[in-house]
Parts: C-alpha cells; sequence; structure tokens
C-alpha cells in the first residue's frame, strides 16, 4: 500500500507543483446546485485548474469535479438523464445513486462482459449470459443517453433527509472511473429536517474530500496496473476538498452545517478542528440521528458522510483547519489508518453576529422496524481472500457475478445479516437498496454515532457486525461490497435478490 497513512507534512511527498501550491489560496469552490426535478447531466471531458499550473484533465459529471449537487425534496419523483460523452474506448458505465433507496434498473448495477470490456481479471463470470442476466441491458453504452428515475420514495412515505452521491458503478472498473472524476454530491431534504433550526442556506456546506496523485504535468496519475489484493489499497498524495487542493473559505463566527463526504479509493480521515473545537453531529450516512452527538474526533472511511454542527463564534477574527490526523484509540489496523495533514481551512470573520440557530435534543427517531429486530443472523457475509493462480478478494468464497445473488430476502421482510471479515485488512462495507442500522460489532453494542442508520460500515479484522435492514417497495437484485474501490472491483462484491413475498 503505496505511501499508507501519509506522511506528517501532507505536501511532503507531492509532486513539485503540489509543493508550489500555496496551502489554503485557493478558494473552495461549492459544486452548482440542480434543484428541478427532470434533469440533464453530460458526462463528458473537462479541464480543471487544481494546481498551479497545467489544467488537469478529468471524467466529469457535468463538466465539474465533484459534478453538480443535486438538491431535492423527499418524495418529489427525480429524472435524471446521463448522456455518455466520453470516448468510446471508455466503454460502458453505470451511475449509482449511494444511500437512494431504487429500482434495480436504476440502480447502477455493474453489469457483465461486454464487447468493450470481454474479459474480467478477478472476477469469475460465466460466459454467454444474455444481457438480462449479466445486466447489461441496464448499462449506458458511449454516445447512449438514459433516464434514471428516482421516486425518493420509501415503504409509502416519503424518504428521509440525507445527504448522498452519484458515482460510476461499472464491473472492474468503479476505481478507475471515479479516479478520472466521475461522483458529485446529492441531498435529499424532508419536512422535518426544515423544521428544524439548524443553520442553512450558504451555513450548509457540502464537503466532499478526495485524495489524487497528480504527474508533473498537472495530470492525474494511472495508479492502477499491476495492484494485487490484499495490496490493492490505492491512496493519493495530495487531498482535495470540492476538487480543490488545501483551500479556504470565509464563514461568520457562528453556527455552520458542514456535510463531509470520503470519496477516496482507499484512505480514512480522522477528522478534527486545529482549534479542538467540538464537532457536534447530527447526522450520518443515512441523514439525522435519534440526538446528537458531540465529537471530538470523527473517523470516516471510503463513502461513509458526517453531518456536523461546528460554531465558529470562538473563533472570531481566527482561522481553523480541518485537519485529519492518526488516530489515537480505535483499531488502527492497514484499511483503517488514516492521512495525517490539514484538508482545509476557515477564515473566520471578526464581526460579532446573532446566530438563532441550536442544535435539538432530538433530532429524527429510528423508524418503528428497529424495535422488533432479531439478533440472529440469518445470513451470513464472509469476506475472505483466495485464488490459485492470483488472489482475489471473496465473498462467501466467490467473486462478482452479475448473474449470482446469494441470499433471497423477501420483499416486506427484515432480516439480520452478520458480515464476518476474516481476512487481515479492514473493509468498509455498504449494502444498497436500503438504510441499515447496526446492532452490535463483536457482540457489542455499537458507540452512539453507529447506533443509528447508515449504509457503509467499517469491518476490522476478525470481527463480526451484525446489522439489520427493511426491505420494501423494490424487488430484484442489489449489490453489497467493499467500497475501497480497487477492492470491489477485484472480488469484493456480492448480491441479493429481493424476492416477492
Ligand atoms: Cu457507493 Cu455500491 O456504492
Ligand atoms: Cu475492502
Amino acid at each position: 500500500m503505496r505511501g499508507q497513512g501519509g506522511g506528517l507534512l501532507p505536501f511532503a511527498e507531492d509532486t513539485p507543483q503540489a509543493q508550489a501550491a500555496v496551502p489554503f489560496r485557493a478558494r473552495l469552490p461549492i459544486p452548482r446546485e440542480l434543484t428541478d426535478s427532470k434533469l440533464r447531466i453530460p458526462i463528458r471531458e473537462a479541464e480543471a485548474q487544481i494546481l498551479p499550473g497545467d489544467k488537469t484533465r478529468l471524467w466529469t459529471y457535468g463538466g465539474t469535479f465533484p459534478g453538480p449537487t443535486v438538491r431535492r425534496p423527499a418524495g418529489q419523483r427525480t429524472e435524471v438523464t446521463f448522456h455518455h460523452e466520453l470516448p468510446a474506448r471508455v466503454g460502458e458505465l453505470s451511475v449509482h445513486l449511494h444511500g437512494g433507496h431504487n429500482r434495480t434498473r436504476f440502480d447502477g448495477q455493474p453489469g457483465g462482459l461486454t464487447k468493450s470490456q470481454p474479459l474480467s481479471y478477478y472476477c469469475h463470470i460465466p460466459r454467454g449470459l444474455s444481457p438480462r442476466e449479466s445486466g447489461n441491458d441496464l448499462l449506458l453504452a458511449p454516445g447512449a443517453r438514459k433516464t434514471y428515475v428516482y421516486d425518493l420514495m420509501e415503504d409509502g412515505r416519503p424518504e428521509r433527509s440525507a445527504f448522498q452521491w452519484y458515482h460510476d458503478h461499472r464491473l472492474d472498473r468503479t476505481s478507475p472511473h471515479s479516479w478520472r472524476g466521475l461522483a458529485g454530491m446529492w441531498i435529499v431534504d424532508d419536512e422535518l429536517d426544515s423544521s428544524l433550526p439548524l443553520p442553512s442556506g450558504e451555513r450548509d456546506i457540502p464537503l466532499m474530500i478526495a485524495d489524487r496523485t497528480f504527474d508533473r504535468h498537472n495530470q492525474l496519475t494511472d495508479p492502477f496496473k499491476g495492484l494485487r489484493p490484499p495490496a490493492d489499497g490505492i491512496v493519493g498524495r495530495s487531498v482535495l476538498v470540492n476538487g480543490a487542493f488545501m483551500p479556504h473559505h470565509h464563514v461568520g463566527a457562528r453556527r455552520y452545517r458542514l456535510r463531509i463526504l470520503n470519496v477516496s479509493q482507499f484512505r480514512s480521515y480522522n477528522l478534527h478542528l486545529s482549534n479542538g473545537a467540538p464537532m457536534v453531529q447530527i447526522a450520518t450516512d443515512s441523514g439525522l440521528m435519534p440526538a446528537p452527538v458531540r465529537r471530538t474526533e470523527i473517523l470516516l472511511g471510503p463513502a461513509e458522510r458526517v453531518e456536523v454542527i461546528v460554531d465558529f463564534a470562538g473563533a472570531r477574527g481566527e482561522t481553523v483547519e480541518l485537519r485529519s490526523s492518526k488516530r489515537h484509540s480505535g483499531r488502527n489496523v492497514t484499511g483503517s489508518r488514516t492521512y495525517a495533514g490539514a484538508l482545509m481551512q476557515f477564515r473566520v470573520g471578526s464581526e460579532r453576529l446573532p446566530d438563532r440557530t441550536r442544535v435539538p435534543r432530538r433530532l429524527r427517531p429510528l423508524p418503528e422496524w428497529t424495535r422488533k429486530v432479531s439478533h440472529k443472523p440469518s445470513h451470513r457475509w464472509e469476506i475472505t481472500i483466495g485464488g490459485l493462480f492470483k488472489t482475489t478478494w471473496l465473498i462467501n468464497g466467490r467473486t462478482f457475478n452479475p448473474a449470482y445473488a446469494d441470499a433471497f430476502p423477501k420483499l416486506g421482510s427484515t432480516v439480520t445479516w452478520e458480515v464476518h471479515n476474516r481476512t487481515t485488512v479492514a473493509h468498509v462495507m455498504h449494502l444498497h437498496h436500503t438504510d441499515w442500522y447496526l446492532l452490535s460489532r463483536d457482540g457489542k453494542r455499537p458507540p452512539p454515532w453507529e447506533d443509528c442508520l447508515k449504509d457503509t460500515f467499517f469491518v476490522y479484522p476478525g470481527e463480526r457486525i451484525l446489522l439489520a435492514g427493511h426491505f420494501s417497495d423494490h424487488t430484484g437484485k442489489f449489490v453489497i461490497h467493499c467500497h475501497m474501490l480497487d477492492h470491489e472491483d477485484h472480488g469484493l462484491m456480492s448480491q441479493f435478490q429481493v424476492v416477492a413475498s
């Protein structure tokens, strides 16, 4: 794992260009928001000024990295037409709305072998699958467009408000596609969330953290060749926030809501503020928690999100850095070692400002079904590493096969599943279809910030976690995988199929 953990000085190992970039000189970009019910997002090449000097060529949603932030009210159907305008050699794409509750055909299924991807190096995919069996009929071919329909409903009600994101999910290529820039944020608002006295408007800031490595000409490197499990964790040398290297942002001396998302391939961050101020966590991957939790450090693995309220009133006229540090507690193993260095800077105005916002003691209760869950798993997902001629990641002894499902939960049922990591590397497991309630880690009750709904979970070496989920609305196949993107591409993905009851 190259440069695992990062250096103490974030730019010590950087290219001359990144070293030349003055920390905190760039402004924090805020991606433009799209709020209409019918949207069109071209997927195309674009250039961005990320480092001083040459611009960086990217693959983008809508011409920017991150792509536009889609922001929609829960319960209101949203149709997004993605148009694949990247060169034909890129092959097929598949867009997944991470955190959404959507039909299989709009869920960004990875698909199977195609003309432009005639073999899979890591996944054992049977030949001759029909387009339907392989999910190839759901892919987005070069030059084609596809309209994804998102109802933003779950179980007969508007979805809960949440900070989600969209990214590519193509078989074997999710990691390189996302590395090139295919990621954007998505915010679902709802009445409960909007009725709370929380900061909003320009005091509600989405932050996408991504690490990338650039060559001498400021172009993204291609770190994907020759990486073999278990050493296939790609870490970038430069950490970007909203696509900018160590940016700054002006804030007033009052409360802000920061929505933080980690889209790195492999890296984790242990977030804290340089002035030691608390971050009051109000939401996880799956939106508002039952009650806020005061935290001074927050571990954020790939694809995880947290929303925190930060009060800058105590730092009037000062600067505050959002930093990541080595972990002081918890299991510091491969896969959960964190970046050490600054991510961005807040410049706090010197004016005293009124602030009518506050963090309520109660936020959103857990859904009813979480009260009657079994603690006996009905299915186990076991992660191992194996293979005769080459090593691959395995779940229940298999690599990914789009035609295969390993579990068949019934529509309308609530299940309890166990995920058991039998490797020496930590993984970050993500399950599609719905939000999940973490019941235990090795039999112990999780900490308050995990004792709620989420969709992405650290699983440490040797650990067993118990998760409960409730399947409503959609039958069909959905994936479960590690969100360390190279692990996912290298076999660590399987499927469950929700069947009619
Ligand atoms: Cu964000 Cu299946 O992924
Ligand atoms: Cu993994």
